[in-house]
């Protein structure tokens, strides 16, 4: 049997990640969010006293690296060195290390094949920057989440404030400008929307408004 897979990608701060966990618990699907993979990876390095730009290094580490996707009950749960770090990912050091990480191949096709894998066992809502152009390039719905630096640099700064950090409204959109860059002017798989993808402009839209049209979409309403 073919299990069904939604795509959702897209920028940081386009509200994919909210929209991906709501129509997987809607649809019952499994969630994967492929960006913690590569936020797990760039824990690794910075734990490592590695350069998260150094793509050699990069490379060797990710040869030896003790990561582990699992998934529970439709949930995932990224464990390195045998330890859940799914609490430790959410910094801007990673957040920029996630992005730098995430434009050397040797790390892209590590965990491509875990998150391919995922989809031939399970129906999925997958979300990230290429899923819809390289992961899962024939997914059942394919959707491209854009909204303005400012409002997903907000979205961002609220989200990081509620959580209890300490971060800028400026420093959460300079990560913002300089992950966007990075993630589309990278050669292998870069953030790009899909020919065939759904693009919607969040920046106006409210949180039940974007689900409502994303599940209209999917239900067909
Ligand atoms: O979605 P996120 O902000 O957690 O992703 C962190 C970084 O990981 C992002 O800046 C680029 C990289 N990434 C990627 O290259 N490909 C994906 N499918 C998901 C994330």
């Amino acid at each position: 049997m073919k299990y069904k897979s939604i795509a959702i990608d897209g920028p940081a701060g386009s509200g994919k990640s909210l929209m991906a966990r709501m129509l997987s618990e809607q649809k019952g699907y499994t969630y994967l969010d492929t960006g913690a993979m590569y936020r797990t990876v760039a824990l690794k390095a910075i734990r490592s006293g590695i350069d998260t730009l150094d793509g050699e290094k990069i490379a060797e580490l990710i040869k030896n690296i003790n990561f582990k996707l699992v998934i529970k009950d439709n949930k995932q749960y990224n464990y390195l060195d045998n330890r859940c770090v799914d609490g430790l990912i959410r910094t801007n050091q990673v957040s920029k290390g996630a992005s730098d990480v995430s434009k050397f191949p040797p790390v892209r096709l590590f965990l491509v094949e875990m998150q391919r894998q995922v989809a031939k066992e399970h129906n999925v809502v997958m979300e990230g920057r290429d899923i819809g152009t390289y992961v899962l390039p024939d997914a059942d719905y394919k959707f491209f989440l854009t909204a303005s630096n400012e409002v997903r640099a907000k979205r961002r700064l609220l989200q990081m404030q509620q959580e209890g950090k300490t971060v800028t409204y400026e420093e959460v959109l300079a990560d913002i400008i300089y992950r966007d860059k990075q993630d589309s002017e990278r050669d292998f798989a870069p953030l790009k929307k899909a020919d065939d993808a759904i693009e919607i402009d969040t920046s106006k839209m409210g949180i039940d408004e974007v689900f409502a049209t994303l599940s209209g979409y999917i239900n067909g309403k």
